[in-house]
């Protein structure tokens, strides 16, 4: 049994770690612990000292020393004397908004809850145990459930909550956060990942301060500049020891993470809808249903909460046939032709990359409407036949003809204005009545909330999908989010339009990767703008940036790599100078960095020299032959790009015998010694040879003292090491 509940103390156990809660005397749900296995009840941590201006419950009478400012709660609400953040607030018919949490019941269930309407962590029926906690406010009839998941073998708790007006009258939910983690004791450190377009997650490391610190996004995707996921660090935490939690929460909305140092030192988190764009009104009767949290926690660094997370997104987020399958290896003619294509020139780029051994063509931007460059035609998803002569599906089957597999980009939730689309439905563009609406990239977006611009979207879509042999869909996102207003709900109830418009965007996907679930869908927002574990469920991967700089992409894959797999991350070996920063760096490099993901290209092969082509062909050929370790090993970083004049990272096989060591080193140095860099996750009795040199050493050699690198001449230099545990 995962979950076991004992005197109303609730303990959620995986293989390593406990998850421990309390409903006390006065039925306030108190977290008493996540961390290591105790095999105790935390309780004997709460402490009950008498602070100035800390209230007491009034059921408390003279104990002065009872408050819930001071005590770590497991799920706080606004309102009723608790000053710090609070996960739940809400506003009462009399416009008053206390809402007082007192534990009633409990119900432990097998398997994994769902959520409807959005993305959850899935699992059959002995995979996973569910808890659920009913916390009621006696006084509003207002109900908030808790949901657990535990996942034993996975270390993973996911955490989702559910408001339920049992009341007669509405209110409305101001914010509604899905975790709520108190941590009263330890010294703290967080890492979140900010950015901008063509720098995404970048891993910031900070102390907290007294006060609040955030991490969020208000541009209704979950954004370049900030990234839904976040750890919690003890001082000292490194990758291969200490202690660390990480969140990532499955919404690819605006969200808030705030974390919060107390007057007592003590810390607080919550993550969940940004409350800044969001309001909800439960009526009389009605439940309003959070996205969830995954939450995990490892004692051994972060190296293993890594891990922790790319197991369970892949196993147990990532759906359909892709979920576990290796990817095509795919060229994309983006970078190689812009707008300026035709089918001839496609088919010519699919010819010369069918030779390389490459397996499928993806044509990107341009292929429908009148869309000539970014100012037009979006939304009018009809091929254009003056570009592409003969239809889309002469142009499939000329593609498929060569051996190929064929991938197609949309940008469903997107329109011009100067499209059909936007002529025949112009109220179906997000806009404000009486104001000029906010134009990004000339276009403007669709209202996804509005059940009609659903149906339009999938029946466009899937009659494409139907009639062709597409085998990929490109999923794009270009633009923020702003001016909401639709005309479907009353003005009242319009703040609920940037979670409608992502509950639109989620069911339009369901329904489309339900309806084709062999087609690999790829996720993508200006690259890597909307990159989070709610994405994941419908996309097993995501183009992870639109700078394909390998000396950038090392720092961008990087971060991504905390809580991301590395089957998730779409990247592509592009042209040099590169397209976003102009720097040159050999076709080694940019093959080495771009094979730590889903592997591709997108450039024009036709440009290439013979020694090139000859060096993509093999390229091809070892990333097939690693690619099974790559999706499947487990992956260490092994330096900080931040830190370090290096960017190094390795796959080591489930069995600890297969271990492959890429990275590379930025700037060369005259008169210094070799780079030596200490390997992670081996065998530390066994031997493993140098595959390429045939040299042995103990893994405990290479973990200890480390492996020396080559040495380098120039800058951006890729390094590749390939060592076999070898039977004595
Ligand atoms: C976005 C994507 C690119 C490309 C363009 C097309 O920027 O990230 O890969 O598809 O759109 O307009």
């Amino acid at each position: 049994m995962a979950i076991t509940v004992e005197n109303n103390v609730f303990s959620l156990e995986t293989e390593n770690t406990l998850y421990q809660m309390k409903a006390d005397a006065f039925g306030v749900l108190n977290h008493l612990w996540y961390g290591a296995k105790t095999g105790c009840c935390m309780d004997y941590l709460l402490d009950y000292p008498d602070v100035g201006f800390a209230g007491n419950i009034y059921e408390a009478g003279d104990l002065r020393t009872y408050s819930l400012n001071t005590l770590p709660l497991e799920y706080a609400a606004a309102g009723t004397g608790d000053f710090r953040i609070p996960a739940v607030s809400v506003t009462h018919e009399d416009g008053s908004s206390a809402l007082d949490l007192r534990f009633k019941e409990y119900h432990i269930k097998k398997g994994k809850y769902g959520i409807p309407g959005l993305p959850a962590v899935y699992a059959d029926e002995n995979e996973a145990e569910t808890l659920e906690i009913m916390l009621k406010d006696t006084a509003s009839e207002t109900e908030v459930i808790l949901l657990y998941g535990v996942f034993s073998q996975a270390d993973v708790i996911t955490r989702s909550v559910i408001v339920k007006n049992r009341g007669n009258s509405p209110i409305v939910i101001n914010r509604v956060h899905s975790l709520c983690l108190d941590m009263p004791y330890g010294d703290w450190e967080w890492i979140h990942f900010h950015g901008r377009h063509t720098m995404e997650r970048q891993a910031e490391r900070t102390s907290l301060i007294h006060g609040i610190q955030e991490s969020s996004s208000t541009r209704g995707t979950s954004s370049h500049q900030q990234n839904p996921a976040v750890l919690l660090c003890e001082r000292g935490c490194t990758e291969t020891q200490g202690f660390c939690i990480g969140a990532a929460l499955m919404y690819s909305g605006g969200f808030q993470t705030q974390v919060e140092k107390d007057q007592l030192d003590q810390v607080r988190v919550v993550m969940g809808i940004n409350p800044d764009t969001f309001a909800w009104t439960l009526e009389a009767g009605g439940s309003f249903y959070a996205p969830e949290v995954i939450l995990s926690c490892s004692g051994h660094g972060m190296g293993e909460l890594s891990h922790h997370f790319h197991d369970i997104i892949r196993n147990h987020v990532c759906r359909g046939k892709y979920k576990l399958a290796k990817r095509p290896v795919l060229i994309n003619n983006w970078e190689a032709t812009y707008f300026d294509f035709d089918d001839k020139k496609i088919e010519k780029i699919a010819k010369q990359a069918s030779e390389l051994g490459i397996d499928m063509m993806v044509l990107d931007d341009g292929w429908f409407g009148k869309r000539d460059s970014d100012t037009s035609g979006l939304g009018d998803w009809f091929v254009n036949e003056e570009k592409i002569r003969g239809g889309l599906k002469s142009l499939v089957e000329r593609i498929n003809k060569m051996g190929m597999k064929f991938g197609i980009w949309f940008e469903p939730e997107m329109v011009s204005e100067d499209s059909g689309l936007f002529q025949k439905h112009p109220e179906w563009a997000i806009r404000i009545p009486g104001r000029n609406p906010m134009r990004s990239r000339y276009q403007l977006v669709l209202d996804m909330s509005n059940t009609e611009v659903v149906e339009y979207l999938y029946q466009v879509i899937s009659k494409i999908l139907k009639e062709n042999n597409i085998e990929y869909v490109k999923w794009d996102m270009n633009r923020s989010i702003c001016d909401w207003y639709t005309e479907t709900l009353p003005k009242h109830r319009q703040m609920e339009m940037p979670h409608r418009y992502v509950l639109g965007l989620y069911e339009l996907l369901e329904r489309l990767t339900g309806e084709f679930p062999d087609v690999l869908f790829e996720g993508c927002s200006g690259g890597g703008g909307r990159f989070d574990a709610g994405m994941l469920y419908y996309c097993p991967q995501i183009w992870c940036s639109d700078d394909t700089d390998a000396h950038e992409r090392t720092f961008i894959q990087y971060g991504t790599s905390f809580f991301y797999p590395i089957s998730a991350v779409g990247s592509h070996v592009s042209a040099v100078p590169n397209h976003q920063t102009g720097r040159s760096t050999s076709i080694q490099t940019r093959g080495t960095v771009a094979m730590a993901g889903s592997f591709g290209y997108e450039l024009d092969l036709n440009k290439l020299s013979s020694e090139e082509k000859a060096e993509i062909a093999a390229q091809v050929s070892v990333y097939k032959e690693y690619q099974s370790l790559i999706y499947n090993g487990l992956y260490y970083r092994l330096s900080n790009p931040h830190d370090d004049n290096m960017s190094v990272w390795a796959f080591v096989s489930e069995k600890k015998a297969d271990v492959l060591v890429q990275g590379v080193v930025f700037r060369a140095a005259s008169n210094t010694l070799r780079r030596r860099i200490r390997l992670s996750g081996l065998d530390t009795v066994a031997k493993y040879q140098n595959v390429k040199n045939g040299y042995v050493y103990t893994g405990q050699a290479l973990m200890s003292g480390g492996i020396l690198l080559p040495e380098i001449k120039g800058d951006d230099v890729s390094v590749e090491i390939h060592l076999k545990k070898i039977e004595l």
